[in-house]
């Protein structure tokens, strides 16, 4: 979703921060971007605020021709409401070019908003939601100051919203949000803005995490809080981020994604020695809970299936699981005694939180599983567990799904008494990555991925804990490379899928050391036998394959490096394509509208 960077302070050059500032956030997926300054105020005349904004991504842009500024903000925009045009582009201007606006989310009622504005007399120049704040902020400061009038057009909008505002009369920053994150970072004598935390890392550790319904004015290296309700006073909470900046960029890898494949095996051992203790809190709400559900919206969805499986194996309880964007469909039954166990990287995806939303309403009690500190999920849960993970910036999720499922095998065995037993599987697996991780097994990979790469469909195939790991697979395959990739339960081959094999169709199959073996091995014998494509990922090799892909057995802990397989699968695919796995079209990292 779009991305959000202000500076105001001391410094001059307040343009080319903002745009280095907007470059950290370009994971996040964009199509269009643009940056708005306040001049230096050299006379006492109203300063016009200039933008400049482009379509399509920032790459080497320059904006020299910006003044120099310490008042600034910037935006990469994901387009929602009117197309992907310059125009379209944040900031947007009022019609005296004084008040400008960057906005995250969607304000559900603006077409009645810019309705009553135009019959007022405003011009308007886009499409889009945003130019209405704009436009109702310049009819409030008529009669009231700038903050107080950002407030009033705050409260009228519907949905869920993040909006900077900067006035070059009042000099003045206000930045207020429900729904969409906003982090504030207090620099000396200066403060960033960003959507973002790892952003703000070059400027500053000390941040507030700006919560709903919270707005902040920032003027002359002031920052004051407010609520957008009532304007009542309120004072900030001072948070000191744990990551380094080094964890926030890519380093000497060509893409986060691959540097934060690389991670893993580090991240993984930190977690089994560090995590415990958490984890054996929340395993005793799960156990005193009656019935739970687990829920997630993609890569965190498949986690959550894999969660079912491994209660169920190794601590023997039931627990549901549901994809966030159908939960509000199945959660009737929700009582005061259920438990609603979310997982998400970001802590922002909407579709999770509104069904967190639905289930608080009803009374359940609710756990996260989250990375990003500070995260509107990591605040809304009755408990949360951070997954230690570090910043992911890559699109698709990796270090941050293997850091759930190994919090998922902590928390089973934790809940059998068994919390050694889980610290020896993610270990085990984090040893499992890291043989993955060796040249000689990337280059095969790779070599794979070659062979395959101009194939129209990939199916991916397992059973028990590989099924998950196979809709897992298929989705870093399908999100970065764009070639379709389906994950399916082996035993439902014969259900209908096997009809799609045809001679050479690449078939992945997952075969560990487990009891699924022998059924899910007669499955790929299935598809070999339509002409099948075997690509075998297992702990053993079998005449059946055409490819093998040497997995160690990390016993219930070998999902990880099998997922792990998909990533790297996925990543080559997509290089060897020519796409940018870290920015894939379409799609953002967090997903903050439903
Ligand atoms: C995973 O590779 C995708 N980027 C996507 O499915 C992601 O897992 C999903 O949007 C949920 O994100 P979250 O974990 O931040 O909630």
């Amino acid at each position: 979703m779009c991305g959000i960077f202000g500076y105001i302070g001391t410094k001059q050059n307040a343009p080319t921060i903002v745009l280095e500032g907007l470059k950290r956030l370009e994971y996040r997926g964009y199509d269009s971007w643009g940056i708005a300054a306040v001049p230096q105020q050299k006379t006492s005349h109203k300063t016009e605020i200039i933008v400049k904004k482009q379509t399509g991504k920032i790459g080497n842009a320059t904006i020299d021709d910006m003044p120099p500024s310490s008042f600034a903000f910037g935006h990469t925009r994901w387009a929602t409401h009117g197309g992907i045009t310059e125009q379209n582009a944040h900031p947007h201007l009022d019609c005296s070019n004084t008040i400008s606006v960057i906005h995250n989310g969607i304000i559900e009622n603006y077409e009645t908003l810019k309705r009553d504005l135009i019959k007022k007399g405003h011009i308007f120049a886009s499409e889009t939601d945003t130019e209405v704040a704009a436009h109702l902020i310049e009819e409030y400061i008529k009669t009231m100051p700038f903050d107080k009038a950002v407030r009033k057009a705050f409260n009228m909008f519907e949905g869920f919203n993040a909006i900077i505002a900067i006035s070059s009369i009042e000099q003045k920053f206000v930045a207020v949000r429900n729904g969409s994150p906003l982090v504030i970072g207090v620099g000396n004598n200066e403060h960033v803005l960003a959507s973002d935390a790892s952003a703000i890392l070059p400027h500053t550790s000390e941040v507030h995490f700006l919560q709903d319904g919270e707005m902040a004015v920032i003027q002359d290296e002031k920052m004051s809080l407010y609520e957008a309700k009532t304007g009542k006073h309120i004072d900030p909470t001072i948070q000191r981020l744990s990551w380094s900046i080094s964890q926030a960029e890519k380093g000497t890898y060509p893409h986060y994604m691959i540097k934060e494949i690389h991670e893993q095996p580090e991240i993984l051992a930190t977690i089994a020695e560090h995590s415990v203790s958490d984890v054996k809190k929340l395993a005793a709400i799960i156990a005193s809970s009656y019935g739970g559900y687990m829920i997630g919206c993609g890569s965190a969805a498949y986690a959550c299936l894999a969660g079912t499986y491994l209660f169920s194996k190794i601590a023997k309880r039931h627990m549901n699981w549901a994809i966030g964007s159908e939960f509000s469909y199945q959660q009737d039954f929700l009582t005061k005694k259920s438990l609603v166990i979310a997982l998400s990287q970001s802590g922002e995806t909407m579709d999770t939180l509104e069904a967190v939303k639905q289930a608080k309403a009803k009374g359940a009690l609710i756990v996260a599983l989250v990375n990003v500190m500070g995260s509107t999920l990591y605040r809304e849960a009755d408990h949360a567990i951070l997954l230690s993970a570090g910043p992911e910036k890559g699109v698709a999720s990796t270090k941050a799904f293997t850091a759930k499922l190994a919090h998922l095998i902590l928390l089973a065995t934790a809940l059998a008494d068994d919390p050694d037993r889980g610290t020896a599987l993610v270990k085990k697996a984090a040893l499992a990555v890291n043989s993955l991780l060796k040249k000689r097994s990337l280059e095969r990979i790779e070599a794979i991925a070659e062979g395959i790469e101009k194939k129209e469909h990939i199916y991916v195939i397992g059973r028990g804990l590989s099924y998950p790991a196979s809709l897992e697979t298929a989705l870093k395959i399908k999100e970065v490379s764009y070639i379709h990739a389906e994950g399916l339960p082996a035993g439902e081959l014969k259900h209908g899928p096997l009809a799609l094999v045809e001679q050479g169709t690449p078939c992945i199959a997952f075969l560990p050391n487990d009891e699924t073996y022998s059924a899910n091995l007669a499955g790929a014998m299935e598809m070999k036998a339509r002409g099948g494509h075997i690509i075998g990922v297992s702990y053993k090799k079998h005449e059946l394959f055409d490819t093998y892909i040497h997995v160690d057995d990390a016993e219930e802990a070998t999902i990880i490096p099998q997922v792990v397989v998909g990533q790297i699968l996925g990543y080559h695919l997509a290089v060897i394509r020519g796409f940018d796995p870290d920015m894939p079209r379409n799609l953002a990292k967090s997903v903050t509208v439903k």
